[in-house]
């Protein structure tokens, strides 16, 4: 009698076939991993050999016993003490998490990665958070650290790292945070063909994983990348944004406070426009307890604070010397999947596909979004001042332009 486990399931990867013998035992773990992964449980065939074989991972030998299909009997195996890795994830809903608020993926562990996935464990909302690598010892690595804070925070929320966005399986949220950050004198558009390969891929496979998800981008260059994940994904506008606004909007209010000697979260703004010199912070809409912020900063100085909000990105780029921000970065993007899934119906800034409203049309560009469960509730209209809407048009036609040199990138 053979106990076939989720890593036998996993090892054959997707479409697979696991051939059991008669007597077999296919653990529930591993059936909702073969449903998962589309992998075919075929019953009744007899084992070929018959004898065992010892040593070894049991799901290594299935793979590397028949290619795509595992016919070679594997020892049962003690329950893994691993299960933030290797345990089948939980249907939305059904897991130790505080509100059952479903599955988040996060593909790309490196530093936004890690911090997003802090930040949403913390709120322990979700049944599952699962990290996803290239470097899967990296995933699994962040995932057991971040699990071992669990008693710390307070949180249920399981944590897995995996290799695969199939691996993953299915998602309500995915947040993609995968390819390479800024080095010191690069722009974020210098970034813009090696992360569509790579956006555009994670994107497909997403779709073809998580059809119903949510999906967060915030590789750089965010407006092209969001724009990119959405025509690769094949998915409706409204499940597929950007994170841009959110990390701006807050540089700028924690500027704007170091000069009004207040607190930030008192300042109220908008980032708008593009995630780089396109950035539109709107004077007329940022205030400090209601009253305009202009009164209390003066004209030149605040013009200084969007001028250092905008190049936050690259003062601490220049500043680490290796890698670019991620501190603030992965709270925002948390920020954005923890109103999605609380369903607050909150208004954020965000890179989201203009509708018409502002003038601007079927390009991604930073806009005040209503947020709720499923995505984009619709894009909210400020009252701007002419030049401001005219700074927010060019924002959106440069990244058309730039979006120009994405064509043939899949
Ligand atoms: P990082 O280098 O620390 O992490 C990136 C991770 O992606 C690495 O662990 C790498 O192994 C992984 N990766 C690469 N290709 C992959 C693939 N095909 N599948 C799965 N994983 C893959 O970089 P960091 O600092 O986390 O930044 C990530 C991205 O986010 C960069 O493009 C950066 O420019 C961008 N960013 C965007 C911000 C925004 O406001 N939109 C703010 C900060 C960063
Ligand atoms: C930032 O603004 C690099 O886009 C990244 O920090």
């Amino acid at each position: 009698m053979t106990v076939w486990g989720a890593g036998a399931v996993e090892a054959l990867g997707a479409g697979g076939t696991l051939r059991v013998a008669p007597g077999d035992v296919v653990t529930p773990l591993a059936r909702e991993r073969a449903r998962e992964l589309d992998v075919v449980i075929e019953p009744g065939t007899p084992a070929a050999g018959g004898t065992p074989a010892a040593g070894g991972a049991p799901a290594a030998r299935a793979a590397a016993g028949s290619g795509k299909a595992a016919s070679a009997p594997v020892q049962p195996r003690p329950p893994s003490g691993a299960l933030f890795r290797r345990g089948a994830p939980l249907p939305p809903g059904t897991g130790p998490g505080g509100s059952g608020a479903g599955r988040v993926v996060i593909v790309g562990a490196g530093n936004v990665g890690m911090i997003a996935a802090l930040r949403l464990a913390d709120a322990d909302l979700f049944d599952e958070i699962v990290l996803v690598d290239i470097d899967e010892g990296r995933a699994a690595g962040v995932a057991l650290d971040l699990s071992h804070t669990a008693p710390l925070s307070g949180f249920a929320t399981r944590i897995r790292g995996v290799g695969t966005v199939e691996a993953a399986g299915r998602a309500d949220y995915v947040v993609i945070t995968a390819g390479k950050p800024r080095t010191p004198g690069m722009s974020r558009s210098d970034l813009i063909g090696t992360n569509a390969a790579i956006v555009g891929d994670v994107a497909a496979r997403v779709a073809a994983t998580s059809p119903q998800a949510v999906i967060v981008v915030v590789t750089n260059p965010l407006d092209e990348m969001t724009q990119h994940a959405w025509t690769s994904s094949g998915f409706p506008a409204e499940r597929v944004v950007g994170m841009a606004g959110v990390l701006d909007t807050a540089r700028f209010q924690a500027l704007s406070a170091l000069a009004t000697g207040g607190r930030a979260d008192r300042i109220e703004a908008w980032a708008l426009g593009s995630h780089g010199d396109e950035m539109v912070v709107p004077l007329s809409r940022a205030r400090l307890d209601g009253r305009p912020l202009a009164e209390a900063v003066g004209a030149t100085a605040l013009d200084a604070v969007v001028g250092r909000a905008r190049g936050s990105g690259a003062e601490v780029v220049g500043l680490l010397r290796s890698g670019s921000a991620f501190l603030a970065p992965g709270l925002s993007a948390a920020r954005m999947v923890l109103a999605m899934a609380r369903d607050t119906g909150e208004v954020l800034p965000a890179a989201v596909l203009a509708d018409g409203t502002y003038g601007i049309r079927d390009v991604y560009v930073g806009l005040p979004a209503r947020f709720g469960r499923g995505g984009v509730r619709a894009i909210v209209e400020l009252d701007l001042r002419p030049e401001e809407l005219t700074a927010l048009r060019s924002a959106a036609e440069r990244i058309r332009e730039r979006l120009g040199s994405l064509a043939g990138v899949s």
